[in-house]
């Protein structure tokens, strides 16, 4: 599919999830580029007057300066530890709405955003839905520069492939300053299981598996925006 109809198709979806936030919620923003049409189309809507009261919590640097550009009022987990809603994207979708996430490398913020949330919000074109995770994109894991080598020994250990994530001739450096490993496992049958044995690995501070933390899915595809619902 030609990238501008893919921009198309991930404007739909996070504008349709916008339009899901109400007055005086505290709002969860996500990252990468379908969640940002959200955060787009919230500052609209707060420009607009249709929504008061709003405060946000950004889920990474890059976002959180998008939303002070275009003029989301912010606020902290520390002022406020439940968050209404939180609409974020997702580089695979299961038919039980477990995901893969990670591919901005922001998912540790994403994860502690989406773990103090009520009501996570998936955005993503068609192309993300898959019958398995992993069949189309590895999993990346944030893990410390200490000893990172070992870690990504302990991954092939798992029957995994990783790669060190590059930022042009360097490594990638997430916003808490570790690496991302993107780790290829094919195909996983039991993601649940794949992911207790990652967060059981010192080391390793978070990985891209997000397992069953959402029940709402805005999929945009060729013949429109379903809002999928468990
Ligand atoms: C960033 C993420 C993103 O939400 C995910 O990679 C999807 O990004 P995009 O909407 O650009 O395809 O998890 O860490």
């Amino acid at each position: 599919m030609p990238a501008m109809n893919t921009d198309a198709l991930k404007r739909q979806a996070g504008e349709y999830a916008a339009n899901l936030v109400e007055s005086g919620m505290i709002v969860g923003l996500g990252s990468g580029s379908t969640a940002i049409f959200a955060t787009r189309r919230i500052a609209q809507r707060i420009g607009s007057g249709a929504l008061t009261g709003i405060v946000a919590i950004p889920t990474s640097l890059a976002t959180e300066a998008a939303a002070i550009k275009i003029g989301i009022p912010l606020t902290t987990l520390a002022e406020h530890p439940r968050i209404d809603i939180t609409v974020d994207g997702a580089d695979e979708v299961d038919p039980v709405f477990n995901l893969i996430k990670g591919g901005g490398g922001a998912h540790l913020r994403e994860k502690i955003v989406a773990q103090a949330t009520e009501r996570l919000v998936i955005v993503a074109d068609d192309s993300k839905l898959v019958d398995q995770l992993g069949s189309t994109w590895a999993i990346p894991i944030e893990v410390i520069p200490f000893g990172w080598e070992a870690q990504a020994a302990y991954l092939e250990s798992l029957g995994a492939a990783p790669t060190l994530r590059l930022d042009g001739d360097r490594p990638f450096q997430t916003d808490g300053g570790n690496l991302i490993l993107d780790a290829d496992f094919g195909s996983i049958a039991d993601p649940a299981a794949l992911a207790h044995l990652l967060e059981s690995r010192a080391g390793i501070v978070e990985h891209g598996l997000f397992i069953g933390m959402t029940r709402d899915v805005i999929v945009a595809g060729v013949d429109g925006v379903r809002h999928l619902r468990r």
